[in-house]
């Protein structure tokens, strides 16, 4: 346990490992001050294992934006809503070969479930706009609120343990777009889509569960 103890920090922050029966392990030492002053708590994964479930779960929602704009763009291709997807599928694009390179960078699998998230994120996407750019729109909403909220997650555990600030720039960077994406779709009429409550209830629960499952699986 000593030993445990005195595990210096460069040691827990080593380069990302799969799964196995490690993926369920958790540290259960009292809060102790790493090296530098960052605090670890009970309860807290190993950050290695940390880092590879937070860079294939970021993986996975990107292609899942990707393809929910690429569904949303197959019926809504003209007039400002057209471009506004246009420029927002663009932007996804760019986060989601940014998390692919960074899967291969960090020897992280990508989610099991991808074929999955492929096909949900484009029947997600066209089944909104088939609704009507208004549903379009709140469905951007929802999603992008919920990535919001993730990434802000994210970013807490990041400048917790003062380390991939690569990563943590990157994130952020994303952030910012994923938030001018809700503001966009607020802006553009999204509140005018029938069963605008709703639609946000279930789109969110979809999406947040999602994301428990794509950092596991
Ligand atoms: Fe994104
Ligand atoms: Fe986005």
């Amino acid at each position: 346990m000593a030993m445990e103890m005195a595990m210096s920090k460069s040691k827990l922050m080593s380069k990302s490992s799969e799964g196995g029966a490690e993926d369920d392990a958790v540290f259960l030492h009292p809060p102790q001050d790493l090296e530098d002053g960052a605090l670890f708590l009970p309860g807290d994964l190993p950050p290695p294992l940390r880092l590879s479930r937070m860079l294939r779960v970021d993986q996975a929602g990107e292609q899942g934006a990707v393809r929910i704009y690429g569904g949303q763009r197959a019926l809504l291709k003209e007039g400002e809503v057209g471009e506004l997807i246009a420029h927002m599928a663009e932007q996804e694009e760019v986060h989601y070969r940014t998390f692919n390179d960074l899967l291969n960078k960090h020897a992280v699998r990508p989610s099991l479930l991808a074929p999955f998230w492929h096909r949900i994120g484009y029947a997600l996407g066209y089944g909104s706009a088939r609704l009507g750019s208004e549903s379009a729109m709140a469905c951007t909403v929802a999603v992008e609120e919920v990535i919001d909220a993730h990434y802000a997650h994210q970013l807490e555990w990041l400048r917790r343990f003062r380390e991939e600030e690569e990563l943590l720039d990157t994130i952020e960077r994303f952030q910012a777009e994923e938030a001018e994406h809700r503001e966009l779709g607020l802006a553009h009429d999204a509140e005018g889509a029938p069963a605008y409550p709703l639609m946000q209830r279930v789109i969110k629960g979809m999406a947040r569960l999602a994301i428990r499952i794509a950092e596991r699986l």
